[in-house]
């Protein structure tokens, strides 16, 4: 039997943990048209649930198009991407998906390669006059709409790690771009996620840019004790394992119920204890040390990287159980200065997605991290 618990990589089905009343959200609202905006820490789970949400909504009949923005470094790129993933579903015999591809891009040449699995595979060449830019990028945005009127059928466009049109753009012109072209498709929903809460909020939280009140805000948390004990249990169940009292309870605590770090553990607990089929809580203890192993050059690299007023807010992070950062009692103990000090602290590390704020409450992004800090200052 196969590890049955996967990390970084997209779960799907009995891989997929809960979310129950996300994908009912997500699916009611997308299915009636309205759009919506997701946004979580990374590695939560958004991508798996979107896709999870688009595989329902296509056995209902819609028609899905989704579209990772994250490899969006130029808008070349963007572009390309963008009318590659429309382009996908258009089905039929592939004159006539070129001939309608024709009608929706005239600036973009498809070229067509034998792909990995033997069959036609569409690539896109941009033709690059820059004053075609412009033009392209509308084409490719209108395009769903269009495919929506023709097919009858309602079109719903997932665009992934959304912020990183950020980086494309001169102040807000994508995104107004974006806006006056998707206002008016009846259509077509779109769903927007993304991961880096600062960028996001700044997107979609400004009422003076253009995609404020776009759609309708999904939070996404982590996934609840009593639905990950059940996956977890099951799974090892399945694969005939043994858990001593509390494992379970353990596995969650040390990896703070965070979708990935809770597969993570469960998926090395799997492996190290293939062959007794037994898991005892030192096994817990020892899978979180051998988790640290694989990491340690990555946090080695990390900490190093970080002032050392940095390293004080952190351990302080570490060390307390809830923390007030601006207080001078946390700044004195932490020898951090000046709250002024702390506010670029804070920044500075939620800006590089190093530290997180949840309902208030700052936390390290990396649960294992925080597991490896506190082992390193303990010394
Ligand atoms: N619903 C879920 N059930 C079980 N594991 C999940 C779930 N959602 C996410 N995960 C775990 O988290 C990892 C990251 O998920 P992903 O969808 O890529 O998150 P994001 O897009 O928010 O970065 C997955 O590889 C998986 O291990
Ligand atoms: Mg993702």
């Amino acid at each position: 039997m196969e590890n049955p618990f996967i990390y970084g990589k997209v779960v799907k089905g009995k891989y997929f943990a809960d979310r129950e009343k996300e994908i009912e959200v997500l699916t009611n609202e997308l299915s009636r048209g309205q759009n919506v905006i997701l946004f979580s820490p990374r590695r939560y789970g958004k991508t798996s649930l979107i896709l999870n949400v688009l595989d329902g909504l296509r056995e209902k009949g819609f028609l899905t198009i989704y579209i990772d923005l994250y490899p969006a470094t130029t808008r070349e790129k963007l572009i390309r991407i963008y009318a590659k993933a429309v382009s996908t579903v258009l089905t039929g015999r592939l004159e006539k998906i070129l001939s309608e591809l024709r009608e929706l891009f005239t600036r973009i040449i498809p070229k067509i390669s034998i792909g990995a699995g033997g069959g036609p595979e569409i690539e896109y060449e941009i033709k690059v006059e820059h004053k075609n830019l412009e033009e392209a990028f509308e084409e490719a945005l209108q395009a769903p709409q269009k495919i929506a009127s023709r097919r009858k059928k309602r079109v719903i466009v997932a665009l992934d790690e959304f912020q990183e049109i950020g980086n494309l753009q001169d102040e807000d012109e994508i995104e107004k771009k974006i806006r006056t072209n998707i206002q008016h498709h009846d259509m077509v929903s779109y769903a927007f996620l993304g991961s880096k809460r600062h960028l996001m909020e700044k997107i979609f939280h400004d009422k003076n840019r253009p995609l404020y009140r776009i759609g309708s805000h999904i939070p996404l948390g982590k996934i609840s004790f009593e639905s990950f004990k059940r996956f977890i249990e099951n799974h090892f169940q399945s694969g005939g394992f043994e858990l001593e009292e509390g494992v379970i309870q353990e596995i969650i605590r040390i990896s703070d119920g965070h979708p990935y770090y809770t597969q993570m553990l469960c998926s090395i607990l799997w492996e190290m204890n293939l062959d007794k089929r037994k898991i005892s809580l030192a096994d817990v203890e020892k899978a979180l040390l051998e988790a640290l192993a694989r990491e340690e050059h990555a946090y080695t690299t990390l900490w190093d990287s970080l002032t050392i007023k940095q390293k004080r807010f952190i351990e302080g992070l570490c060390t307390e159980k809830s923390i007030r950062p601006f207080s001078w009692e946390f700044i004195e103990r932490y020898r951090l200065g000046s709250p002024a000090t702390v506010q670029r602290v804070l920044q500075r590390l939620s800006e590089d997605g190093v530290i997180e704020k949840e309902n208030g409450t700052y936390s390290l992004a990396d649960v294992f991290f925080r597991e490896w800090v506190i082992r390193k200052i303990r010394r």
